[in-house]
């Protein structure tokens, strides 16, 4: 293809975002616009299905038949956006091998916040509360996206992750109901995931070097430090109603401006745990390696099976 073309199918490419049109799978896209996809949308996916595994270590502990069927549920709904995410990605032109080759090597990065340990049930509500309320605001906005399969997952992920949101908070509720004790292993989970949580939305706009480009392509609507500000603001207000303590003393509401300010993050510990030297990084690679090792005979058995059955139905048409 010559440059004249390339240029023409380029102008083509811009018009069509700036008119909100969709991006599909066979339409011509730059090179640069795939990559970003398959970078962010595989590393959405492989948070899907790592952060199945802080919750997964509940499910046998969960405090009654209530609680384990609906967290049951929700750590299933994360595998199924996992896989919707995995299948949107594949229409970009890499293969599933691929993708989970780059997570078990470490070439591919999943959200950081997964790499904390999950030490009480008051953890469980921190996380549906917090991780996926966090999760929703990332999200919303990329039901918009240019790119179509990955925005129309996005609508029935959000739908989901608002009931994540809504068990996570109701079983904070219920603790800070209870007994003294049970208050305050709520405060303590609040304690260790309310600085994390806000690192979910990446670094600062100074600092984020994909922003630009996102913003252009609208695979990103808002900025990080707009969507961090958007997760403050909704957030401190629900934990007045549980009665617990936003574990930041420089946290205070600006009349003037109508949102809250907070205090510093710590970047490095951000930094230090997306390098690999998070609490739980190993844990959660090796979880995933074995995983994919112990199924290799169940693939391996759906393949078999798949063969045999399309080899019956050649004879049966013949
Ligand atoms: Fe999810
Ligand atoms: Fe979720």
């Amino acid at each position: 293809m010559s440059q004249n073309e390339i240029k023409d199918l380029e102008k083509i490419f811009e018009e069509k975002i700036a008119r909100d049109e969709r991006i599909e799978p066979k339409d011509w896209m730059p090179e640069k616009y795939r990559k970003t996809h398959i970078r962010q949308i595989s590393q959405h996916a492989h948070s899907e299905i790592v952060g199945m595994l802080p919750e997964g270590n509940w499910i046998t502990r969960a405090p009654s038949l209530r609680r384990k069927v609906a967290l049951l549920a929700k750590v299933q709904d994360e595998a199924g956006h996992g896989l919707y995410l995995y299948s949107a990605c594949e229409t970009l032109g890499i293969s599933r091998e691929e993708l989970y080759e780059q997570l078990h090597t470490g070439k591919a990065k999943y959200s950081s916040i997964f790499n904390y340990p999950t030490l009480t049930w008051a953890d469980i509500g921190a996380i549906g509360w917090l991780v996926d309320g966090a999760a929703i605001i990332n999200q919303v906005p990329l039901c918009n996206t240019s790119f179509g399969p990955y925005a129309r997952a996005m609508v029935r992920v959000c739908k989901e992750e608002s009931f994540h949101q809504r068990q996570g908070y109701e079983i904070m509720l219920t603790l800070c109901n209870g007994t003294e004790e049970q208050k305050e292993m709520a405060q303590d989970a609040l304690n260790r995931w309310w600085w994390p949580s806000l690192m979910m939305f990446g670094p600062t706009d100074e600092e984020s070097t994909h922003t630009e480009q996102s913003m252009k392509w609208k695979l990103k609507r808002k900025t990080n430090d707009e969507l961090r500000q958007q997760f403050i603001d909704q957030t401190v207000p629900q934990a007045d109603i549980l009665g617990l303590t936003i574990p930041d003393e420089d946290l205070k509401f600006n009349n003037d401006t109508g949102h809250y300010e907070f205090g510093e993050i710590n970047w490095d510990e951000f930094w230090q745990v997306v390098k690999g030297h998070g609490m739980c990084n190993k844990e959660r690679i090796s979880a995933r390696k074995n995983a994919w090792d112990n199924g290799e005979w169940v693939r391996d058995a759906a393949v078999a099976y798949a063969e045999k059955n399309s080899e019956k139905e050649i004879q049966q048409a013949i």
